[in-house]
């Protein structure tokens, strides 16, 4: 959610690589933008609603400087307009400010500044007024510590001042990383945005401060004490964060799941054991996560029951803090998340953890909040996920909860078997033939307003997957619903050529599935099937493997391409669909 990068180093391009690296950021968010540096002395801004995409990067080139930053918005305080975009000034505009989060006392602070000096509806420009405040009678960066202290609620900022050659950065509870490179530093809100220059990262943490000039110094925000920063080299390569040659990073993303089931259940056996072991030693286990990561967890609530006779708790994690009552130090919670950043997550671990709980997590982002947070983490390996819609860390997810609970009942290795057969049937699955023919699917659905999936057991988290999926990219109407809850309602929805999908696995309640599917058929339903055998009641049928207990990962996979095309055939950008944003880190 909002995208931060700054430069400071050698090259005298800073502007340029600012947006360039914007741009890579811009999943976090496109309302608008806007990059500042100084200029000779002077405060250099544009600023602009719209998508940092469309930056005309020769605009910059005669803007020569060793230091810039800038921001992508996804608005929470203000409407989208070029006044609110970030960044954002003090009145004699010197100071200039990106943020990511909520200020939550910010109006209190902006009347005791003076309401009337302010050029914005946001919440940030309070950062840059109280900083300028302070820099009267204070050295730049204790101003900058002074006002931070006075902050309250979740962000990331990076500041910068007109004649002073450094950034200074600061954050609670929203990522912000620093990329060190040889004579130069980034800071950005994920990886991704500098992964061509560095792979040596310092995460900061909450509560911490960095001030970026011929080197790096880290302080903590309270108490102002410097402190000592471990350097992590990350593995992900440049290439794996851009598009290639795919149209959108969506598809390329559901592309790679040819491969990425394969990386994720490549796990130390020591690691899986562990959790297996400290789900079964656990009294009262939970699941947890958001969006399409909480239906993953549902998933995995289906799979623990079913192969390892387990029973573990799911609640999103906006839920999750109302079970307080029944957390206590024997009590276990599992995260699961792509970015690792979300902040209802890490509420739902702050809660699990202050009645004594462990934490373990699934995340894809190494170093990201929630696997530093968590008593226990392991890497999903998916690779970045750019795409706003989570795909490929989704099924990663799936497989390695599976995983788990095959390993819970003593038979890992069969597990990795079974899982090794699903990745290489989704790899023969995604062959061009299976495309277009999604392609032909979507095409009949593409007009419609509503849609509905349904699903039984392991499939109802998909049924409910499918249509996050459908929603976010299309914008039809979707909904999923557990097959038998159908006739308790739903079915009221459907009339002549009411498009609804049917993931019809292999499995015992096929039957159940399959019938109805005909009450919906009986009503008029468009019936497309997903399932490894045909059916009359399917109008359409979507082949999928049979592959067990393991379908929801290989049924999942059309739906994504169902959506991606969707999408694309409305005239829709599917890597950044209206409204949201990767990486939801406000609450
Ligand atoms: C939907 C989607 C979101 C995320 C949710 C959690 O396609 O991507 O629903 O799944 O915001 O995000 P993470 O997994 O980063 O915690």
């Amino acid at each position: 959610m909002c995208g931060i990068f700054g430069y400071l180093g050698k090259r005298d391009n800073a502007l340029e690589l600012v947006i360039k690296g914007l741009q890579k950021l811009e999943y976090r968010g496109y309302d608008s933008w806007g990059v500042t540096t100084d200029l000779n002395g002077e405060l250099f801004c544009k600023k602009k609603v719209g998508k940092i995409s469309e930056a005309n990067l020769d605009d910059f080139t005669d803007k020569k400087a060793t230091i810039a930053m800038g921001h992508t918005r996804w608005a929470t305080h203000g409407g989208v307009t070029d006044a609110n975009a970030h960044p954002h000034f003090d009145p004699d505009r010197q100071i200039s400010v990106v943020h990511n989060g909520i200020i939550e006392n910010f109006q209190e602070i902006k009347d005791e500044l003076g309401a009337e000096n302010f050029v914005s509806e946001t919440d940030t420009e309070v950062i840059a007024h109280l900083i300028a405040k302070y820099r009267k009678n204070h050295p730049f960066k204790e101003a900058v510590l002074k006002a931070v202290q006075r902050f309250e609620g979740r962000f990331a900022i990076v500041v910068l001042n007109v004649g002073e050659n450094y950034l200074i950065a600061a954050r609670r509870g929203s990522p912000l990383i620093v990329g060190i490179g040889e004579d130069e530093y980034f800071l950005a809100s994920d990886i991704p945005a500098f992964l061509e220059y560095t792979q040596n990262v310092n995460y900061l943490d909450d509560n911490e401060m960095v001030i970026v000039d011929g080197g790096v110094e880290f302080l903590n925000l309270e108490t102002g004490e410097p402190i000592k920063k471990r350097l992590v080299n990350i593995d992900w390569k440049a290439e794996s964060a851009e598009k290639g040659e795919f149209d959108h990073f969506m598809l390329k993303e559901i592309m790679e799941q040819k491969d990425t089931i394969l990386r994720a259940i490549n796990q130390e056996e020591d690691d899986i054991m562990h959790i297996a072991q400290q789900i079964k030693n656990s009294r009262g286990c939970f699941l947890s996560g958001c969006g399409t990561a909480g239906k993953v967890c549902m998933a995995g609530e289906y799979f623990f029951s079913m192969i390892a006779n387990r029973h573990v708790n799911f609640a999103p994690s906006s839920e999750f803090p109302i079970y307080h009552h029944f957390l206590r130090p024997e009590s276990l919670l599992i995260v699961i998340s792509q970015s690792g950043e979300t902040a209802d997550v890490l509420e739902a671990m702050e809660v699990a953890k202050s009645k004594g709980a462990k934490v373990l997590s699934l995340v894809n982002v190494e170093g990201s909040t929630i696997a530093r947070q968590s008593d226990f983490s392991i890497h999903i390996k998916a690779g970045p996920e750019k795409a706003v819609a989570s795909t490929k860390a989704a099924t990663s997810q799936m497989a390695l909860m599976l995983l788990i609970a095959t390993a819970m009942r003593g038979e890992l290795q069969e597990g990795r078997r079974v899982l090794a057969d699903v990745g290489s049937k989704i790899n023969d699955m995604l062959n061009p033939r299976f495309l277009t023919y999604i392609k032909t699917v979507a095409e009949q659905l593409k007009d419609h307003e509503n849609a509905y999936i349904i699903g039984k057991a392991e499939n109802y988290p998909m049924a409910l997957e499918a249509a996050i999926k459908i929603q976010e990219v299309s914008y039809i109407h979707a909904e999923g619903f557990a097959a038998g809850e159908l006739k308790h309602g739903p079915i009221a929805l459907i009339a002549k050529g009411t498009p609804c999908i049917s993931l019809v696995a292999n499995d015992e309640v096929r039957q159940d599935v399959i019938n109805n599917t005909m009450e919906l058929k009986a009503r008029g339903a468009h019936i497309i099937g997903i399932s490894p055998e045909k059916h009359d009641v399917f109008d359409e049928w979507i082949k999928v493997p049979d592959v067990g207990v393991a379908s929801p990962l290989v049924n999942i996979v059309p739906i994504q391409l169902l959506a991606y095309y969707l999408a694309v055939q409305r005239g829709l950008d599917p890597d950044m669909p209206r409204n949201l944003a990767k990486s939801v880190t406000v609450k």
